[in-house]
């Protein structure tokens, strides 16, 4: 059984880090003090808590305390666990007074145990969050969106019989001309049988039971004439498993669908597909990241209304019910965990949270026909060796942990990227027009890029251009909508004359806030969304359906772009010796005047 947590909890800024000094995690602090403190709807971004008015903790970095009071009639036969499903960046727990445990990483799901010697009638339960920004946690310091924090996403209760589902994970292991093999992998906490069922339309198509029982346990099942996955038909299945053992039973949903990377491009159901992507980051205001959830279903309808198939839910995942929904809408997924510019890749501890947050990500969204790409990092240095290793090892574990999706990571390295051969599909961002250059140097760069891993498929993962939302300018002048247009139609039609382009993710699809964006155009925004952060259409967004339909005629330069090699240590020089140490200074002054460790003085 479910309890959820969600609604009135109290709360309390400790920007003087005082709470476990002054023990507030005590039952007796919590119950004394309980009409003095402020109260507010959880989930929540603690940025968008407004007190007379007053956004007072809008850009606080530091320390929250949350409290919330809960009725339980303790039962011995059962097992009791908090579930939170985003907490940033870090917490530590107690319920009445004893301490359960701590989590760090902002973005995946957790559980901690609660004893049940602990548990009494009226149950006081105290969290202390914090977000401050550090170089060896993932992310690292300096990151483009905003740092929005607190218990953000679901909370909920879990009441179960010791014998219970662990995990269930379900994916189509072969896909044949008339009929589908799913492989099915379960872990129990004790030995059980199992009995399950699959159903079409709340029709049942097949059922069976586990021949002996185990607490691991794998099996296939052969589903004749499926009804596939895929954007165009987004068919989905309901599988049901009950223990024969006891009282535990488990429902996923799940889409009959294979994706494979080939040398000529992307395969999904044995069918070649182009991704027509837009990224997004997981914030609304004045939610932030706890966007409701028909904000979401608007989203993507709009992003499939202009005609993408592919959502890169940058850079971190969020919260599950958007992955829920592109199942059911028909939305391709590419998920990222926030490895995400300088981190600390010499860090044994950095690589045990990056792998962490992978494996927690993997664990929730294993069972989504949406999500077919993990990336385990973007824009990271992976010309530095430690990088480069840092990087390999990830890919290898989401290989060990998942091998039915594609694993890669996201590079801005054009010629010194040279692990980019050992991932699934290279991927690259490229600004030309924006960043360097003119966007129509983009068909030489694109030739030349392609030389440092040719004979495979390639993702632009992205791509784009800045523009304020009614800012016009006959003269194309940066920042305007039709600047922004003109770069990014250009760019498009180039990638789609590449024959090696599996396809291309455009940066981005609404205006986020961001302390590096703050010129007279940005103001605290990065601004290349087609969409203004009042969901505003900027003329690009108009433009999009026609130029998806546009045909382009295939070209390649033949000779040139052999010799790109020799670009290599040109761009390694410029990024290693000079950029990264002036990006640090930059970054580390626009954070440092943007952000605050104590909240404004009320009125
Ligand atoms: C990079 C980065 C994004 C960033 C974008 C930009 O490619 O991956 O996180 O927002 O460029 O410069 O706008």
């Amino acid at each position: 059984m479910k309890v959820s947590l969600n609604g009135t909890w109290k709360y309390k800024c400790d920007a003087e880090q005082l709470g476990e000094h002054e023990n507030w995690h005590n039952p007796l602090f919590i119950k004394e003090n309980w009409d003095l403190l402020s109260s507010y709807e959880l989930p929540c971004c603690w940025n968008s808590i407004v007190e007379d008015g007053i956004p007072r903790y809008d850009r606080f970095e530091g320390f929250f305390w949350f409290f919330r009071q809960f009725e339980l009639e303790p039962d011995s036969t059962k097992e009791y666990y908090l579930e939170f499903k985003g907490v940033n960046y870090s917490c530590k727990i107690w319920v009445n007074g004893s301490y359960l445990g701590d989590h760090q990483g902002g973005f995946v799901p957790f559980k901690l145990k609660i004893p049940q010697k602990i548990l009494e009638k009226t149950n006081y339960l105290a969290v202390e969050v914090e977000n401050i920004r550090k170089f060896e946690r993932i992310p690292a310091k300096y990151f483009d969106w905003f740092n929005w924090g607190g218990i953000y996403r679901d909370i909920d209760l879990h009441i179960l019989p010791k014998l219970h589902f662990q995990w269930i994970q379900i994916f189509t292991k072969k896909l044949g001309s008339n009929s589908a093999i799913l492989k099915i992998k379960y872990k129990l906490t004790q030995k059980s049988k199992i009995r399950w069922q699959i159903f079409q339309n709340n029709q049942s198509i097949a059922n069976g039971e586990s021949k002996t029982p185990t607490k691991l346990g794998e099996f296939d099942v052969i589903i004749p004439n499926p009804a596939l996955w895929s954007p165009i038909s987004p068919n989905l299945y309901q599988f049901h498993a009950h223990l024969q053992d006891g009282e535990d039973s488990i429902n996923e949903r799940i889409g009959i669908r294979i994706i494979e990377v080939r040398q000529d491009g992307l395969y999904l159901n044995h069918k070649k597909i182009r991704i027509r992507g837009i990224s997004l980051h997981e914030e609304l205001l004045p939610y932030g990241r706890t966007i409701p959830k028909e904000d979401r279903l608007r989203d993507l309808k709009m992003i499939k209304k202009l005609g993408f198939n592919t959502l890169r839910t940058a850079h971190y995942s969020h919260d599950e019910t958007l992955i829920e929904l592109a199942d059911e809408l028909g939305l391709l997924i590419l998920e990222e965990i926030p490895v995400y510019w300088y981190c600390d890749f010499a860090n044994p501890e950095s690589l045990k949270s990056a792998a962490y947050q992978l494996q927690s990500l993997i664990l929730r969204d294993f069972n989504h026909p949406s999500v077919i790409l993990w990336s385990v990092g973007n824009e990271i240095p992976v010309e530095h060796r430690n990088c480069y290793n840092f990087i390999n090892r990830l890919m290898q574990y989401a290989r060990k942990l998942d091998s039915s999706r594609i694993i890669t990571y996201v590079s801005n390295r054009m010629f010194a990227d040279k692990l980019r051969i050992k991932a699934d599909i290279p991927c690259i961002n490229l600004y030309l027009g924006w960043y360097l250059g003119s966007e129509r140097n983009l068909n030489f760069i694109l030739d030349s890029i392609y030389e440092t891993a040719p004979n495979r498929p390639w993702l632009i993962t992205e791509f784009g251009a800045g523009a304020q939302y009614k800012f016009h300018s006959e003269a194309y002048e940066k920042f305007s909508e039709e600047k922004q247009a003109s770069i990014i139609t250009h760019s498009i039609e180039t990638f789609n004359s590449k024959d090696y382009i599996a396809g291309w993710i455009l940066w981005n699809y609404r205006d986020f806030r961001s302390a590096l964006r703050t010129n007279k155009y940005q103001q605290g925004f990065n601004r290349k969304g087609i969409f203004s952060e009042k969901n505003e259409p900027k003329l690009i967004a108009k433009l999009i359906p026609r130029i998806m339909k546009k045909k382009v005629e295939k070209r390649r330069f033949k000779f040139l772009p052999k010799y790109s090699i020799l670009l290599r240590p040109v761009e390694i020089a410029l990024f290693s010796l000079g950029f990264q140490y002036l990006q640090e200074i930059f970054n580390r002054t626009l954070f440092n005047k943007f952000y605050r460790n104590k909240p404004l003085p009320k009125e």
